[in-house]
């Protein structure tokens, strides 16, 4: 029963008022809603209202017993006149609730999540994203086990209910679609602080946690606070009402979800402190936070119209995101970070079987549909319309957008159309990036003449067939491209050229001496070059370029040339990689967070991406040795990197980041080349840190060794953290990720381990996760990874679908492997999809796994 975004049709019956009156206890709940409803045109259907796991208790009509019919999910009720006072009454159970979708129990706390069809989990409701309805919430719970009763909006009253109960009120003035409605009930506490707005408005700011936690708030709330000034400052966007609130919990299907004023956390997303939380983790908090603000305008404001739009409201967030986190720190490694997100999930995602376009045409299960290609690549669409029209045109474009479609819920057609026409820019080649699917591969050949001093860029593009798409047409594709000197490094030409054909030749004229071609600058479009440019012209790039991205990018490019030869030819040559290593480390004018990035090589399973088959021993095994390589040529390197990056004392400044990120690099190298005392390193590194960054860096580095000093470390880490769940999530990544031959072995093991659980995402996704994106050891010949997973998410489907599917697509990659491994993956997706009550959510993302 697939979902088409072709059948879409307006709703028959809109909702603008809803009352909502909870009974809340852990066991059970009762709901009674009472919905003012309104014919939507001239029709004769009855209102239809979505219900899932509800116990239906009663249904009134204008306060009468009224005839209704509930069946498959819906519940049907004849209506005579145009408009009605629609009463339902239900009972559901938070605590039985495992699905983590609707309301439910985490660590004692009553939370919600609603996106994208949790509502209907909760009361009767036209659960669709064009139904907005003005929110009247009213609860009633034990006073002692929930002191704390949040909900959209503001409250506005709340009293003593007798025995032992209390009730609160809250209303949200701004018309919404139900999934984005959230209510929380726990013993809690507050990090409150104040925002005042450019319009002079206080908002009374909360970050509710429990109460052990609240020292661990401030990171947070700071990111919340900068995010407010940002939005206002680049977009113009003020906060509308009086408070804001932020509840974080532990069990959470994904990162964080933007309910009006009442934003609900994945609890990894809001809780840091210098000894639990890597320098990565706070930046992730702080992303995140702003992510899920911003949303308050996109998405809250102007929401969607269907699921199909769902970049709409995400890939606009995650841009604005993106852009935010640029401005708070260096924007080099900032789209360095974003572009190997893209690159390591949405790529293949786009290569596989489940690839999709930004606006999917259909689905299943829509929780299939909240990928990389909707959120990432979704991303990338409105970085290339921000690059195309420039900064100044895209604010007028985002203004009109907000400014038309305020209080509606719109299409990402509506953000092409308002972007166009605030700008003038002819935008209709560009919707094609939305409908089709694949990652585009531009071909690149400069050659020169140095008679007439031309250069011919000729450029060519081609669309990979996907699922259900086998003829693409070309889209304008945006290339920064600049043209250096060979001799004299002096840069020629640097411009925007937009590849609109399949095939197009630029002219750059006055070009004296051969050129070396810099191409997709600050990667300003999300598709594949094939340039064949030299080891040389790379090294050179990888030197010279003054683009930081691209100067990265030719690393890698050179760093990934060499192990793909390497991989293929079994003789390898690691010179021109060592000697451009060696230039980046003795770079004096370079800050130490591009160093380290720069010096890391791809991962093998970008590497593999690379490839027809992808041969993973063959791959590690290359890349293993070039590592030993880079570590014994360059050791006296790696020990200064080392020594000038050590720290005394803790500090959060970006130089201070920075020298963490080289100096765990830098010790990967040392242990790479073999050096006697890198263990030693290693475990001093662990023991001395004053920060979860060196400590988790090396533990990391550790956690790949046959040094005794690994399990020493290991125990000693759990010890220490063993109560708390966010830091013990990395004690299981970081096993699951190890580069030792034992590898899956060693899951299987904690997979049974006291502390491990399949009810809570994060612990699933820090064993099972992490250990199917290590390539090597899940493509075990012996095929017991694959056998592994496949037991994991049918152990899960039972509990958990979303969390269950989403670990569904390493099984689908079986095409890229070879017969033997490819005949054992297929095997795997067979036994799951032939499950009896398998989910709509893993059958979904099997069978396409299949094909
Ligand atoms: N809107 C939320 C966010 O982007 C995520 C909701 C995810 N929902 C889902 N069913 N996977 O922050
Ligand atoms: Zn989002």
């Amino acid at each position: 029963a697939a979902v088409l975004r072709e059948a879409y049709r307006e709703p028959d019956w809109l909702v603008p008022e809803i009352a909502l009156e909870f009974a809340l206890g852990p066991d059970r709940t009762v709901v009674r809603a009472t919905l003012r409803v309104e014919r939507n045109g001239g029709h004769r259907e009855p209102l239809r209202l979505d219900g899932e796991d509800l116990a239906l208790v009663g249904v009134r009509v204008d306060g009468r017993p009224a005839e209704h019919r509930y069946a498959d999910g819906v519940l049907s009720i004849p209506l005579g006149g145009d408009t009605a006072e629609v009463e339902t009454v239900v009972e559901i159970s938070p605590n039985s609730n495992s699905q983590l979708m609707g309301l439910y129990e985490s660590g004692g706390i009553l939370c919600t999540q609603c996106e994208a069809e949790g509502f209907r989990r909760i009361t009767f409701f036209p659960d669709r994203p064009d139904v907005l309805s003005s929110y009247k919430v009213r609860m009633t719970a034990d006073k002692a086990r929930y002191p704390v009763l949040l909900a959209n909006g503001d409250p506005v009253a709340a009293g003593d209910a007798g025995e032992g109960r209390h009730w609160a009120e809250w209303h949200d003035p701004f018309p919404k679609p139900c999934y984005l409605f959230a209510l929380v009930a726990g013993d809690l506490v507050a990090n409150r602080d104040q925002f005042v707005t450019a319009g002079g408005k206080t908002v009374e700011l909360g970050i509710w946690v429990r109460e052990g936690d609240l020292a661990k708030t401030e990171h947070a709330m700071a990111s919340l606070k900068a995010a407010m000034a940002w939005d206002e400052r680049v977009y113009g966007r003020e906060y509308d009402l009086g408070v804001f609130n932020i509840v974080a919990v532990s069990d959470f299907n994904f990162g964080a979800m933007e309910n009006k004023g009442l934003n609900i956390f994945n609890s990894r997303y809001i809780l840091a402190d210098p000894d639990t939380a890597t320098d990565a983790d706070y930046d992730a908090i702080a992303g995140v936070v702003a992510h899920e603000y911003f949303h308050n305008w996109s998405g809250n404001r102007v929401t969607c119209r269907d699921w199909f739009q769902l970049s709409l409201k995400e890939g606009f967030t995650v841009f604005r995101d993106q852009q935010f986190s640029a401005d708070q720190g260096s924007p080099a490694v900032k789209r360095i970070e974003d572009v190997r997100v893209l690159r390591a999930a949405q790529f293949p995602e786009d290569a596989g079987p489940l690839a999709h376009p930004v606006r999917p045409e259909s689905y299943i299960e829509i929780s299939n549909f909240y990928t990389a290609t909707v959120y990432n690549k979704g991303a990338e669409l409105i970085r290339m319309i921000h690059t195309i029209l420039g900064p100044d045109k895209f604010r007028a474009g985002s203004d009109l957008y907000f400014e038309r479609h305020d209080g509606e819920a719109a299409t990402c057609e509506d953000f092409v159309a308002a972007m166009e026409d605030a700008s003038g820019c002819d935008l209709s080649q560009f919707r094609l990036w939305y409908s089709q699917a694949g990652t585009p591969r531009v071909r690149a050949d400069l050659t020169h003449h140095a008679g007439d001093g031309r250069a011919h860029l000729e450029l060519a593009q081609e669309l990979p067939s996907t699922p259900g798409q086998d003829q693409k047409k070309p889209m304008p594709i945006p290339l920064k491209v600049a043209l250096f000197g060979e001799l004299t490094g002096e840069k020629y030409a640097d411009r925007l050229v937009v590849l609109e054909e399949t095939a197009q030749e630029i002219v750059f004229e006055g070009i004296g001496e051969r050129p070396i071609l810099s191409i997709n600058r600050d990667f300003s479009a999300p598709v594949v070059i094939e340039s064949g440019r030299s080891a040389d012209d790379l090294a050179f790039l990888s030197a010279q370029d003054d683009n930081p991205f691209a100067r990265y990018e030719a690393m890698q490019q050179l760093m990934l040339d060499t192990l793909v030869a390497a991989v293929a030819g079994g003789k390898a040559d690691h010179a021109a990689v060592i000697e451009a290593v060696r230039r980046t480390l003795e770079d004096e004018r370079l800050d130490a967070a591009f160093v380290a990035e720069a010096v890391l090589l791809p991962t093998e399973a970008f590497i593999g991406d690379q490839m027809l088959v992808v041969d993973p021993e063959a791959i590690h095994a290359a890349r293993e040795a070039l590592r030993t390589d880079l570590g014994q040529e360059l050791e006296p390197l790696w020990r200064s990197a080392y020594a000038s990056t050590a720290a005394n004392r803790f500090e959060t400044s970006p130089s201070a980041k920075g020298a963490r990120r080289l100096r765990t690099v830098a010790l990967g190298y040392l242990m790479a080349a073999g050096a006697e005392d890198a263990a030693a390193l290693a475990l001093a590194q662990f023991e001395g840190a004053d920060n979860m960054t060196d400590r988790q860096g090396a533990l990391g580095m550790l956690s790949n060794s046959d040094a005794a000093e690994r399990d020493r470390a290991l125990d000693a880490f759990y010890a220490r953290y063993r109560s708390n769940a966010l830091v013990l999530d990395k004690w299981f990544s970081v096993q699951a990720l190890s580069t030792r031959d034992d590898t899956a072995e060693a899951v299987e093991r904690l997979a049974k381990h006291p502390d491990f659980t399949l009810a809570n995402p994060n612990r699933m996704r820090a064993l099972v996760g992490a250990f199917a994106a290590n390539q090597r050891a899940f493509h075990q010949t012996d095929g017991r990874g694959y056998r592994f997973l496949a037991e994991m998410i049918l152990a899960v489907d039972k509990l958990n679908p979303q969390t269950a599917a989403r670990l569904v697509p390493p099984l689908g990659r079986w095409r890229r492997f070879d017969e033997a491994r490819a005949a054992l993956m297929q095997a795997e997706l067979r036994r799951v999809v032939e499950t009896k009550g398998l989910s709509k959510d893993v059958f979904e993302q099997a069978s396409k796994s299949l094909g």
